[in-house]
């Protein structure tokens, strides 16, 4: 597989007045083209920083990321991401918030929106294209967001936390889903994630941030079984716990380390 982001010696400070805060020091990894990535870390290490840096929300101190091989800012890629709140909007139909993304960019012509319909139908949509956002469960909503965001052919997709706001049940099974419908896609994911179940459960390979200011402690290659080989049933493979160990145990030295 050849790398499709890189990420090299990528420092990050937020300055203001009050002081200036290292969130990211020296970060380098790479994810391969079609990989899923999970990124875990404590709270506050910098995931959201490294996302934004990634698409380019906040500029790089130091560092750079690359795609294809191409410094970020002079990349054409389209770069998708999908954050814990789905931001659908009320006042729009189910099938006009999918579509807005298409419309903005004046790309949402009849094959689009075919595209769309068919999508909606097949992630079990079909029949909630002309609803509110209210009248979606929350599993039915990220699957939404999802399909908003897939619409625009996002070459790598970003997704910060996006199961964090549902209830257990539904996580399990939203994260099942949009993992099953990502792989299928072949997409290159990076995931960030504070539930080490739950990168396990996804991932090709998981990166372990320390505490504040996030460094990269290891990555840790996740392999399992064919027949194991899908979110749901990963939790229930011999080899889960013995990663769920490996992960706890990096992220419990971090914090003895640091007091
Ligand atoms: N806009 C900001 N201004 C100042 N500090 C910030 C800002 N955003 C985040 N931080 C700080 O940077 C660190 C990393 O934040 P963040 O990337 O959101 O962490 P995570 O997503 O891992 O919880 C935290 O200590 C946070 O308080
Ligand atoms: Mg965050």
């Amino acid at each position: 597989m050849k790398e499709k982001l890189q990420v090299k010696d990528l420092s990050y400070s937020y300055h203001e007045l009050s002081g200036e805060t290292l969130a990211l020091s020296h970060i380098s990894f790479e994810v391969r083209d079609g990989e899923f990535l999970a990124v875990v870390g404590p709270s506050g290490c910098g995931k959201s920083t490294l996302l934004s840096l990634l698409c380019g929300l906040l500029e790089p101190e130091e560092g750079a990321v690359l795609i294809d091989g191409i410094p970020r800012e002079e990349s054409s890629a389209v770069i998708g991401y999908m954050l814990q709140r789905d931001h659908l909007f009320e006042w729009r139909t189910v099938f006009s918030n999918v579509s807005l993304g298409l419309e903005i960019q004046k790309r949402l012509d009849d094959t689009a929106r075919k595209e769309l319909h068919q999508m909606l139908e097949t992630y079990g949509l079909g029949a909630f294209q002309d609803s509110r956002p209210s009248q979606l469960s929350g599993g039915m909503r990220q699957r939404a967001a999802l399909i908003r965001t897939l619409a625009l052919k996002p070459d790598i997709l970003l997704l910060d936390e996006p199961f964090s706001a549902l209830d257990y049940q539904t996580r399990l099974s939203v994260c099942d889903d949009i993992s099953s419908i990502l792989r299928t896609r072949r997409k290159t994911a990076l995931l960030i994630t504070h539930d080490l179940s739950e990168a396990i459960s996804v991932a090709d390979r998981i990166l372990v941030l320390s505490g504040r200011p996030g460094r990269v402690k290891t990555i840790l290659n996740v392999e399992f079984a064919r027949e194991y080989d899908r979110p749901l049933a990963r939790r229930n493979a011999p080899e889960f716990s013995a990663y769920f160990n490996q992960l706890w145990k990096e992220l419990r030295t971090d914090e003895d380390q640091t007091g």
